[in-house]
């Protein structure tokens, strides 16, 4: 079968000596992808679910040495949802795919693959997926998991932007949830005061109304131990020791995320409008992983992006991992900030190291 897709799709090698490095020409895209006649895919709908409940700073301040001004100053967090003690992952990415599946107005018969980003699984398993696809009663849809952390709904939506690419699939529903506060321990202040919980989804098809134009991942596993649950796994099975030395949590190296964060989201994002033949100039909104307002902040310099054109959403919700995007991108959705041509940059940087970007344009 001959294909009049004009579509170009390189897969980007990105085997250097470090993947840090500027990746040269290869790129996942269409060289010439602002005119192309098609995209890579297109963003059909979206929506999210936020739990109700809320973690603040002075309730932390109650059950470790910290303070409102601390967590404010260093992070912008002010407080973090916290999911209901009966639910579990599945329940947020179900809440976050039906909201989605309505905004783009399409029936779940439709939906032919079905991705979870999380590392806050329901179980290490089955995957959290087929326990969503049982739930949304999309019996037969080929379910997984992907395990990306704070990249991981970039890398769901490159996945999904492929399958459909090559006709594998046609609608792709893509899910970003995270119970992170199951995953903390509070008696380390460093973390915990960091994430909370939600989920973000997104409708992925052939038509849309925002289109991918460009997507690339990358990773780094030297870095493996700056972010991690080092326990349950086959490395540290489950014991009394496990338990007693508290290792079923998150663990980060702070200070070594936050400077590598900075660099290498600023570093993807300008990667990825060169590869279109833009500048920053032309990005009309960058949606950063919302790790820290610092972060984020820094980065939107590092551009020489105004603050309004930068999306900081982390004060009432803290770090959703997966989901922050998502998360952040429906935000400014429901608000109605959108227009038509406007071009939208993703980026995110997490545990692995792993980082991820695409750049979508608004439909007109
Ligand atoms: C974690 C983070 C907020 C810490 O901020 P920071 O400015 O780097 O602070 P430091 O780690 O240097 O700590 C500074 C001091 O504050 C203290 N501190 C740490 N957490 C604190 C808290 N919650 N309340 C009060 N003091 C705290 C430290 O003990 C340290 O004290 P010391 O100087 O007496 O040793 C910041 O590094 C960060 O956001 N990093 C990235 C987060 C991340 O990994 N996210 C997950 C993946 S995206």
């Amino acid at each position: 079968m001959t294909s009049t897709n004009p579509v170009l799709i390189i897969l980007r090698p990105n085997r250097g000596d470090s993947p840090r490095e500027p990746p040269g020409a290869s790129l996942l895209t269409h060289p010439d992808a602002l005119s192309a006649r098609r995209p890579l895919c297109s963003i059909r709908g979206m929506g999210r679910h936020l739990p109700e409940r809320q973690l603040t700073n002075a309730d932390l301040e109650k059950i470790m040495d910290t303070s409102d001004e601390w967590i404010v100053q260093r992070t912008g967090i002010r407080s973090r949802r916290v999911l209901p003690d009966d639910w579990i992952t599945s329940d947020l990415a179900v809440a976050s795919a039906e909201a989605a599946l309505q905004d783009a107005a399409i029936d779940r018969s439709e939906i032919d693959l079905l991705i979870v980003a999380t590392v806050t699984p329901d179980h290490l398993c089955p995957s959290t997926a087929c326990v969503v696809q049982r739930k949304l009663g999309m019996a037969g849809v080929p379910a997984l998991d992907i395990s990306v952390a704070c990249s991981g709904f970039g890398y769901a939506l490159s996945l999904a932007a492929g399958m459909i690419a090559s006709g594998l699939h046609r609608n792709v529903l893509v899910i970003g949830a995270e119970a992170m506060t199951r995953f903390m321990n509070y008696e380390d202040r460093t973390s915990s005061i960091l994430f909370g919980d939600g989920a973000g989804a997104v409708v992925v098809s052939p038509e849309g109304r925002f289109d991918v134009l460009y997507t690339d991942n990358g990773a780094d596993g030297a870095l493996a131990e700056m972010i991690e649950i080092p326990g349950g796994g086959a490395r540290e099975p489950a014991s009394d020791k496990t338990l007693a030395d508290r290792r079923h949590f998150v663990t980060l190296r702070g200070r070594e995320v936050f400077k590598t964060a900075v660099r290498q989201m600023s570093l993807s994002t300008r990667q990825a409008v060169e590869a279109l033949g833009l500048t920053t100039d032309d990005i009309d909104w960058l949606i950063p992983h919302q790790a820290n307002a610092r972060i984020i902040e820094a980065v939107g310099e590092n551009l020489g992006l105004p603050s309004e054109k930068v999306v900081i959403d982390i004060g009432d919700k803290g770090n959703t991992t997966a989901a922050s995007i998502p998360i952040a991108m429906t935000g400014v959705y429901e608000a109605g900030g959108f227009l038509p041509g406007q071009i939208i940059v993703l980026v995110g940087f997490g545990a692995g190291a792993a980082w991820s970007c695409q750049v979508v344009r608004v439909r007109g």
